[in-house]
């Protein structure tokens, strides 16, 4: 069965999955990188900078998780590009020459422009569709795999809403960010639909898995 998975999401105390204030120069506004540090610190993102070092625990076991069995992405447009990227033709995302996805990518947009192949796998495709379609697009492209819906925030809790979320690994950051986007408005009683598992790290932050329970 190819699952709809959400890996690694982080999320601040007071449910924020991105600060105030995108732009170009800040992709997370006020935020900045304060909800990624615990990712930062683990050995699988040394690894993945060629540089030594990093941590082993809890929070390094989880992040690998990330891609394995993952066939395809689906992100919002926020997260693919700064407000306004769409009139800049000559955006490719954040991620450079050889993204790290490795997969076909869907974009969610309303401005949607011909596929972007970039090195290394990544396709990026700009679609305008609603969320039980495009993962049906996923879905197909993956070829059996399992499809990474990959934030930010506001697309995440449209495929939550609309119960199309297999497994979310969600990462509550002991921060409190007091603005931004909040990925938990609207979802009253989510959690009756999900087996849920909290593991506190001695990082301080909160691994939440949410397995869709079987109906
Ligand atoms: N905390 C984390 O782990 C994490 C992970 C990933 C990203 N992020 C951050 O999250 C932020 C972006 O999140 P966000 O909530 O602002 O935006 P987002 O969820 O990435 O994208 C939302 C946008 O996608 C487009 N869209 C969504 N559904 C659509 C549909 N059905 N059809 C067509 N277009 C659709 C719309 O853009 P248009 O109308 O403009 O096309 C919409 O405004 C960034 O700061 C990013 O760095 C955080």
């Amino acid at each position: 069965v190819s699952l709809a998975r959400i890996q690694s999401f982080s999320i601040s105390l007071d449910g924020f999955g991105t600060g105030e204030g995108l732009s170009r120069e800040e992709p997370f506004g006020h935020a900045g990188e304060r909800l990624h540090q615990w990712m930062f610190a683990t050995r699988w993102w040394h690894e993945m900078q060629g540089e030594p070092g990093g941590s082993r625990g809890i929070d390094d076991a989880f992040v690998r998780l990330h891609d394995v069995g993952v066939g395809a992405e689906i992100m919002g447009a926020g997260k693919f590009g700064y407000p306004g990227w769409h009139d800049d033709p000559d955006w490719q995302g954040w991620w450079g020459l050889e993204p790290p996805f490795h997969t076909p990518v869907f974009v969610l947009t309303h401005h949607t422009r011909p596929p972007l192949e970039l090195e290394g796998g990544t396709t990026f495709h700009f679609v305008d569709a609603a969320p039980a379609e495009v993962l049906g697009m996923a879905r197909e492209a993956a070829n059996g795999q399992d499809v990474r819906i990959g934030g930010g925030p506001s697309m995440i809790r449209e495929f939550l809403k609309a119960g199309l979320v297999d497994h979310m690994h969600a990462v509550v950051v002991p921060l409190l960010l007091g603005r931004g986007v909040r990925l938990w408005d609207g979802l009253e009683g989510l959690e009756d639909r999900y087996t849920i598992e909290a593991t506190s790290s001695p990082s301080g932050v909160v691994h939440l898995s949410y397995g869709r329970t079987a109906t």
